[in-house]
């Protein structure tokens, strides 16, 4: 059927008014979308040094540790994550009552112990008399929260770790904050080639960077204080040395964006086997699985074949 036929002249002149009204609706969403910069204004600090290390250029990272198996943020969970050959392993840190950093996800306690209320209500010590165990199973009865000093004497030598500053754990009305205080415990233990900083809080990204620029900081990237600034952008606006991003929201063209800048990307948080293999072949650098052990196996499948 020849369709040319079936334009009269009306149909050609609406069409082209709808192509016009088209273009322009394009051109102006164009102009406020997000910035297409694939241009790094600064220089990266190096990617901490893989301590187990499976060759490839893909960081199987445990999520909490290996939290699918063991309480998240317990240092069960990092012994999980190690037998199973995690490259690196996340933690989130928080601060308690009297400021000592502390490894927890949640600003309550509610979920994760036997307590109730706010971790930042709760003294050191009394953080430590939480079971932090037997939400998750009854083998973990009595496991308690690990102080972020704690995983560090455990971790040196031994494991790579990404650390992940919580927006709750900045506390303007103690002497110090977060930040000094997490790079002091880095640098006392010299870790700081065996750890990157992330955090979703973009003041508590500057800080950091500020405090110590040679310690790798990713950012998380989040929407709102983003703007409608593309990856690169929201990169260069931090200097930072990192883009960790949800799996939600990473696209093809945010990957391509990335890609040529060398600016390391790794993505959270990732349990199917199918999806795994997806980012891998996008070519991200690393994913946070709960199971390591499963994003190990995936990873080397899907890399060992030509
Ligand atoms: O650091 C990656 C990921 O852990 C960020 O989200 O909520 O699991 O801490 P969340
Ligand atoms: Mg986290």
């Amino acid at each position: 059927m020849n369709l040319r036929r079936h334009f009269s002249s009306q149909s050609t002149l609406k069409l082209s008014l709808g192509f016009f009204f088209a273009s322009a609706l394009l051109f102006f969403s164009g102009c406020q979308s997000e910035s297409l910069t694939t241009k790094l204004t600064h220089e990266l600090a190096p990617f901490p040094e893989l301590i187990i290390d499976n060759g490839d250029d893909f960081v199987v990272i445990a999520h909490r540790g290996a939290s699918g198996y063991a309480p998240e943020n317990t240092m069960p969970a990092m012994e999980l994550a190690y037998e199973m050959s995690a490259e690196m392993i996340e933690v989130d840190v928080m601060l308690s009552r009297d400021g000592v950093p502390v490894l927890f996800h949640d600003a309550k306690v509610d979920e994760l112990t036997d307590g109730t209320g706010y971790l930042k209500d709760y003294s050191l010590e009394e953080l430590q008399a939480l079971d932090a165990g037997s939400w998750f199973s009854e083998e973990y009865v009595g496991t308690t929260i690990p102080t972020l000093e704690e995983l560090l004497v455990w971790a040196q030598g031994k494991m790579t770790l990404n650390v992940e500053i919580k927006t709750e754990a900045f506390r303007e009305e103690l002497e110090q904050s977060v930040e000094p205080k997490v790079v002091a415990l880095v640098e006392k233990y010299d870790m700081a080639n065996q750890v990157i900083f992330s955090s979703f809080d973009y003041q508590i990204l500057a800080r950091l960077q500020e405090l110590a620029p040679s310690i790798p900081a990713a950012v998380l990237y989040e929407a709102v204080q983003s703007g409608r600034k593309g990856p690169i952008d929201v990169v260069n606006e931090l200097q930072a040395d990192g883009f960790n991003c949800s799996w939600r929201l990473y696209s093809e063209q945010w990957q391509q964006l990335l890609e040529p800048s060398a600016v390391p990307v790794l993505i959270y948080t990732v349990n199917e086997a199918e999806q795994m293999a997806e980012l891998i072949q996008r070519g991200v650098n690393g994913i946070f699985s709960d199971y390591p052990d499963v994003l190990a196996e995936v990873a080397t499948a899907e890399l060992s074949t030509p």
